[in-house]
């Protein structure tokens, strides 16, 4: 869709980046890294300031210990976070629960690792787990279970319930939790962030995967990390030492003593929260139906009540003639499932979303 949105011009909603400026004291913090020489490989598990700085961040945030050196992992992106615990931990034919629709890098992830994907579906339209269904899903061979709080592209996030559930579900297994956790900073509607970081009991058996990029406005960083148990660290280090050994270091510098100030990120769902509203109380001028969501660059509205075209027609259509980008929810997953959802992404300017909803009104 963005290709197609480049192509002809149009306002592109669908892909998941800001199109306003990031924080100038964060690039005037990269320059001066740079200046200062700040300019050669950063050790193999991160900058050790940036470590010691969210392991402050998450004892702030969760109330959990983790240790700098041996727990927390700086890694190219959330993307090869979960990528590289996958590849840590996985052997041929095991299997890994996922939920669809899913984020798209799961599936290959997975594959490649010549593992099965076990896909659980999500409720429509509430996208909540149905724990039913992933007992169901429950085999000898279920290696881990892939969690994405709060959950692209729908928003949803996981509730105090759905943590209980999952407790039950490893319990007395050796099933590994990865959770994807890149949106940790944009929630909405005041709920908070249920971090497998909170639950120690979870925690142990966990890989936990964050993207500094997507919350701080600057997604062409790649930047992020992984936070497990020490045994687990050491492993996921064997494969990242012989894979990307390390990254970017004027931005880790940078980043180092951006974060010292909790208000770097504790004002993110305050900014996000206008946001979203904003794009909803604009869109309440068009037909499109919005879904409950609670967090993350996204917001999915239905257009059931209205057309019948399948959703990749309808997101086809609408850059055609409507010029406005969106992403269809089937795309998200494997068999296609069509419920005439689509995605939009509200992490823009006021005058994008103000143009877009303009433009949306004659659908
Ligand atoms: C659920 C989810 N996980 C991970 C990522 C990627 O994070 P990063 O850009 O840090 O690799 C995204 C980006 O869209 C995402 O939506």
């Amino acid at each position: 869709m963005s290709g197609l949105a480049a192509k002809t011009g149009a306002i592109n909603l669908g892909q998941g980046y800001p199109d306003f400026p990031m924080d100038d004291e964060l690039v005037e913090l990269v320059h001066k890294a740079m200046n200062d020489g700040h300019n050669q490989y950063a050790p193999m598990p991160g900058h050790l300031p940036l470590r010691e700085t969210l392991a402050e961040k998450i004892e702030l945030l969760y109330q959990h210990p983790v240790h700098p050196d041996t727990e927390i992992t700086i890694t190219p992106g959330g993307t090869y976070a979960i990528y590289t615990a996958l590849t840590t931990i996985l052997e041929a034919c095991d299997e890994v629960i996922i939920f669809e629709p899913a984020y798209d890098s799961y599936i290959p992830n997975i594959l490649v690792n010549s593992a099965i994907p076990v896909a659980v579906p999500l409720e429509y339209p509430s996208y909540k787990i149905d724990w039913e269904k992933v007992r169901a899903a429950k085999t000898d061979r279920t290696k881990a279970i892939l969690l994405n709080s709060p959950h692209n592209p729908t928003g949803a996030v996981l509730s105090s319930e759905d943590i209980e559930e999952l407790r039950r579900f490893v319990h007395g297994t050796n099933i590994f939790i990865i959770s994807d956790e890149v949106y940790e900073h944009i929630i909405l509607d005041g709920f908070p962030h249920l971090s497998i970081l909170r639950y120690p009991d979870l925690f142990e058996r966990s890989f936990v995967c964050f993207s500094l990029g997507k919350v701080f406005h600057c997604t062409g960083w790649k930047l992020g990390y992984c936070v497990a148990p020490e045994e687990l660290t050491k492993e996921f280090r064997k494969v990242h030492q012989f894979n990307a050994f390390s990254c970017f270091t004027p931005t880790q510098v940078a980043l180092a003593s951006f974060l010292k100030e909790p208000d770097s990120y504790l004002t993110l769902p305050g900014m996000m929260q206008m946001k979203r509203n904003y794009f909803q109380h604009l869109m309440c001028l068009t037909r499109f139906k919005p879904l409950p969501t609670h967090g993350s660059y996204f917001q999915i509205y239905s257009y059931n009540d209205f057309s019948d075209q399948p959703d990749t027609e309808f997101a086809k259509t609408m850059v055609a003639l409507h010029g406005v980008a969106a992403i269809p929810v089937s795309a998200f997953y494997q068999s296609g499932k069509d419920d005439h959802v689509l995605r939009f992404c509200f992490v823009k300017r006021k005058e994008t979303l103000e143009a877009a909803v303009e433009k949306l009104i004659n659908c």
